[in-house]
């Protein structure tokens, strides 16, 4: 089979995380922790997942012109990823996370953009791939006015929460929450007709058209480290399977085993699974 083709506009972060005993409290100190830079960002991750697990991938994203955006893109370029079209954007930092991680995988993320607020629909050529894979740490008009030009599958990973237009829910074939951004939503989510993927940690996620269940999967049993990138591998094995044109019970069943792998080693992209490691019954 030939491997589909996806194009990820999105974020590009360098991950600064403390491994900590527990998560603080607002206001409170924890100290002990232990400092590490991984390359990170909802967009720049989904896109590495994607091409891990088969597909060929292109990132368009904005990083800055600091030494971050070396070390944000190294596994991007180890993978194979297209970067033709992530750009350095003078005078500006590259995106940053700061993550706290617990003992069991649990964490807390504040992100400062930098350079991914300066990504303009203007300067996109309308993607060319089987699918278009967008999230919400760029800004949201962007991914409104490329969607509405995109002729091919288009899934939005609703993350994190936040306003976005009508008629990126209208035009997606796939969007992906986990059970707080659901919830944060609400009945703003109906406008979407096409499938509605939710996940809810170690409980089964489902997959919905028009509030009806299409499929329901539940995550294999691991032992968590980190959760931070699991809902990265999800979306993008979700996509990359149905626009493989697998079964949506099977599909789901990919991507719970892939975002459950994506928990059990430290890290956003030193975590995401290559395809020979998910198992699927009916593969
Ligand atoms: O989804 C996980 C990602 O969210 C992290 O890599 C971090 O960069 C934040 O964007």
């Amino acid at each position: 089979m030939a491997a589909v083709t996806i194009t990820v506009i999105g974020s590009v972060n360098l991950d600064i995380v403390a491994n900590a005993a527990r998560l603080p409290a607002p206001g409170e100190t924890v100290t002990g922790a232990e400092l590490h830079h991984f390359p990170g960002g909802k967009g720049a991750n989904q896109a590495l997942a994607a091409q891990r697990l088969g597909a060929q991938v292109s990132l368009v994203a904005r990083v800055g012109d600091d030494a971050s955006a070396d070390d944000a893109l190294a596994l991007l370029r180890d993978g194979g990823v297209n970067l033709d079209h992530c750009l350095a954007v003078s005078d500006t930092a590259t995106g940053t996370a700061l993550i706290a991680v617990a003992p069991d995988g649990e964490n807390q993320i504040v992100v400062a953009p930098g350079a991914n607020r300066a990504l303009r629909a203007e300067d996109i050529a309308t993607p060319q791939s089987d699918a278009l894979i967008c999230q919400l740490e760029v800004p949201a008009d962007v991914i409104a006015d490329v969607a509405g030009r995109f002729r091919g599958f288009f899934c939005v990973n609703l993350a994190p929460a936040m306003r976005v237009d009508a008629s990126i829910l209208q035009r997606a074939d796939l969007v992906v929450v986990n059970e707080t951004e659901a919830a944060w939503y609400g009945s703003t989510l109906a406008a979407c007709h096409g499938l509605v993927a939710t996940t809810r940690g170690g409980d089964p996620a489902t997959l919905e058209r028009d509030g009806e269940l299409v499929a329901e999967a539940r995550p294999p049993e691991v032992d968590a480290v980190d959760a931070t990138g699991a809902g990265d591998t999800f979306t993008a094995a979700l996509t990359v399977a149905l626009v493989e044109g697998q079964p949506p019970e099977q599909a789901l069943e990919f991507a719970c085993a892939a975002a459950s792998l994506a928990t059990t080693r430290m890290g956003a992209q030193p975590s995401l699974p290559f395809r020979e490691e998910v198992i699927v019954n009916a593969e």
